[in-house]
């Protein structure tokens, strides 16, 4: 059962990332076959311009909720909702929400009005329209613009998720405790995940006991960056995207498979995190993930319908991947100084720190 679980995963998460840039009705990149690296997609990811968006975010917050959405009305909707019935103690809150446009520079009208029209009572809520199309680099990477004196905590949510109550809660623990690790570099709210090493099987999990765990590859249903590694990804990335030869490939771990057929297919468009797994790679970085008994987490992922699953995948789907903590435990604050390491085949990973 956790076997085959894990095989439906990998599927998912290879299905989400080809067609994600599809399911933009609107789409169409003309892709040259002969542009074996992509480079048209570099070129229009420069003209963004990654850091040159005037709109700074200069509202104080304790923490800042980044919904990034383009034309799911109903799964937007139900990520809000979600956000509405979480806890946030009173603290400074501002809710994001961030609309793609069509590479025709249509926003979707029904995702405008959910967004515009939800009433948000717990902080501010700021509608982004996108100036033109970002796709998902840009809704990943251009969102979020802290002041290097900030301090607030910042979390990017696709619109395919649903949080829990306490995702709030949790991420005021986690960041807290382990910012000042300077191999963190953010936290991860899902409770299920693939093993990423080639040939593993079953999802990943830490040993009993262990409230969280470090791992080499972020998971991004649910993602809230350390600042000060953000900031150095981001850089690093506008550097690499220069280099047109360079593609972000990691050794032995399945990403790096699928990495390679969106490259021979042009479609690397849908695929952002491989950026941010080579770097965490290079720069022995990890992120920190949640390890609830029976795979509860802060955030689920809906598997959203509209993408083309087989029929093993279209039953599941109909259900979320796994449950949300809807009961907090005060076990959940028993948080270990220096967590336990696992490796990309889930294997704790004993070797020290060079
Ligand atoms: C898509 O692009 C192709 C090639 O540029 C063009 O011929 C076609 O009309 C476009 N389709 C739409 C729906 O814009
Ligand atoms: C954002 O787009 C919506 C939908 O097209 C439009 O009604 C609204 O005025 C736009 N907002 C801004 C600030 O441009
Ligand atoms: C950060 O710096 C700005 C400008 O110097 C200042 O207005 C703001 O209060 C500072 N914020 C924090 C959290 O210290």
């Amino acid at each position: 059962m956790k076997c085959s679980q894990g095989k439906v995963l990998i599927v998912v998460m290879f299905v989400v990332f080809l067609v994600q840039p599809f399911c933009n009705k609107f789409f169409n990149y003309s892709v040259s076959s002969n542009a074996p690296h992509n480079v048209w997609r570099r070129i229009e990811l420069r003209h963004q311009d990654l850091y040159g968006d005037p709109r700074i975010q200069n509202e104080i917050a304790d923490l800042r909720i980044i919904v990034i959405t383009y034309n799911r009305a109903d799964s937007l909707s139900r990520l809000l909702k979600s956000l509405k019935n979480a806890l946030y103690f009173g603290d400074r809150i501002v809710l994001d929400i961030w609309l793609d446009r069509s590479k025709d520079g249509l926003i979707d009208e029904n995702t405008y009005r959910i967004a515009s029209e939800f009433q948000f009572k717990h902080g501010v809520k700021i509608v982004h329209n996108h100036t033109f199309h970002v796709g998902i680099y840009g809704q990943w990477l251009n969102t979020w613009t802290p002041k290097s004196n900030s301090s607030e905590i910042a979390v990017i949510l696709e619109d395919d998720l649903t949080v829990s109550p306490y995702f709030y809660k949790w991420l005021k623990i986690v960041h807290k405790k382990y910012d000042k690790l300077v191999e963190v570099n953010g936290y991860s709210l899902q409770g299920i995940s693939i093993k990423h090493g080639i040939g593993s099987e079953g999802l990943l999990e830490a040993p009993f006991g262990n409230i969280v765990f470090l791992y080499p590859v972020i998971g991004t249903w649910g993602f809230s960056p350390n600042r000060r590694n953000w900031v150095k990804f981001r850089d690093w990335f506008e550097v690499m995207l220069q280099d047109e030869k360079f593609q972000p490939l990691v050794p032995n771990i399945v990403p790096t498979s699928w990495y390679e057929t969106f490259i021979k297919t042009g479609k690397t468009e849908g695929m952002w995190s491989m950026w941010h797994i080579y770097h965490a790679w290079k720069s022995r970085e990890y992120t920190v993930y949640p390890n609830f008994a029976d795979h509860l987490g802060l955030t689920v992922n809906w598997k959203e319908p509209g993408i083309h699953y087989g029929p093993e995948i279209a039953q599941e789907s109909k259900s979320p991947s796994n449950n949300l903590i809807t009961t907090w435990r005060a076990g959940y604050e028993n948080l270990p100084e220096n967590p336990i390491r696992l490796d990309v085949y889930g294997n704790v990973d004993a070797e020290e720190d060079p």
